[in-house]
């Protein structure tokens, strides 16, 4: 696979003909590129919670879209009606996870417009919930260009930068956030090395960062979780770059699971450790990270899930949480597309949304 045939196409669209949410499947990724196009709220929710569909800022988009291609085909004549089915919908699909914040955010979003317009009819309703999802389509690529200009900032050509997951963009429409700065840079002709956990148990550093890295010819050297460590005590770390899927209003930042294991290593080295972090993330309800609530997923993702055959006993007690905490005093610094937020990030974060 090369650029053109993963990097051109945005992670998340509307067929602005059908009004249908059309999807990459993550889940067939790196074998297979695969479109799916959706509109049954069952169809939307299976695949937020599948990770068909997932990084948070691509949640969030997909959400906006595919409420309005759910409502799309209801019936015109009863707004009452209308506004019932629409809010269930939301319920619905804010209900596939918990810790991206996005995903409520973007709902909230389209809600908003309905409320925002008690004399409308049902067929203006849906234009105005039409040009919502887009506006959130748009903003979202960019917001992520603009993180990855301010992310650029940071680094410098050849640096070797670590990341975790995929924030890359397959996580948004374009660009990614933790991956933006890379992006950005290959535009402008910079070569950085990078190196990318493999993320279990679901492998989104090497089934997708590896995979959209290597698409845009940078410089990938896949690892396992474990050899973080290894690698940053060579000395070929200059930098970690990592997404969120919620930030507290104190700086404590829920990431995919391993996050915040890389920030202590990090730490240790001596090394800068990013959070590009779109201000739709940052949860300024909540106060710190305990209050996030960290999604658990099924045993099977661990035992069975990318292996030829069941790896663990059976019935063999898992905890499989898809997210931790990161600390604030971990991180370095937050890239938001308002520029590069340093400690105390409780007063910086305050300023940027007064
Ligand atoms: O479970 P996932 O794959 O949705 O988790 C994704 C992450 O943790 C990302 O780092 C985060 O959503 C930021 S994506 C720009």
């Amino acid at each position: 696979m090369n650029k053109d045939n993963i990097l051109r196409h945005d992670t998340v669209a509307m067929d602005e003909t059908t009004g249908e949410l059309v999807i990459i499947d993550q889940t067939r990724l790196p074998g297979e590129t695969v479109f799916l196009r959706l509109s049954r709220p069952e169809d939307i929710h299976e695949a937020i919670y599948l990770l068909r569909v997932r990084g948070a800022p691509a949640i969030g988009v997909a959400a906006a879209i595919g409420i309005y291609a759910a409502c799309r085909d209801l019936p015109e004549g009863d707004r009452a009606a209308f506004t019932d089915e629409f809010f269930k919908i939301r319920d619905y699909l804010a209900s596939a996870r918990p810790t991206a914040v996005n995903l409520t955010w973007a709902l909230n979003r389209m809600a908003q417009v309905v409320e925002a317009h008690p004399a409308s009819t049902v067929s203006e309703l849906k234009a105005l919930l039409r040009r919502e999802a887009l506006t959130i389509r748009d903003e979202d690529i960019q917001v992520c260009r603009a993180l990855g200009e301010y992310g650029l900032t940071l680094i410098r050509d050849g640096d070797g930068i670590l990341t975790h997951c995929n924030a890359g963009q397959l996580a948004t429409v374009r660009y990614g956030t933790a991956l933006a700065p890379v992006h950005v840079g290959r535009e402008q002709g910079m070569q950085f090395r990078v190196f990318t956990d493999e993320t279990r148990p679901l492998l989104q550093g090497a089934r997708l960062s590896a995979f959209e890295l290597a698409a845009d010819g940078v410089d990938t050297t896949l690892i396992c979780d474990n050899m973080a460590s290894a690698v940053m005590k060579q000395g070929w770390v200059q930098a970690v770059f990592v997404g969120c899927d919620r930030v507290a209003a104190n700086g404590d930042t829920a990431n995919k699971i391993g996050t915040s294991g890389v920030a202590i290593l990090a730490k240790h080295y001596g090394i800068p450790f990013y959070v590009c972090a779109p201000l739709s993330t940052i949860d300024m309800r909540c106060p710190d990270g305990s209050a996030i609530c960290i999604e658990e997923r099924p045993a099977h993702e661990v035992t069975e899930l990318w292996y030829q055959q069941r790896m663990a006993p059976e019935n063999i007690r898992v905890y499989n949480p898809a997210f931790d905490v990161t600390d604030a005093e971990l991180i370095t610094a937050f890239v938001t597309e308002k520029g590069v937020i340093r400690p105390p990030f409780g007063p910086a974060f305050r300023a940027l949304f007064e």
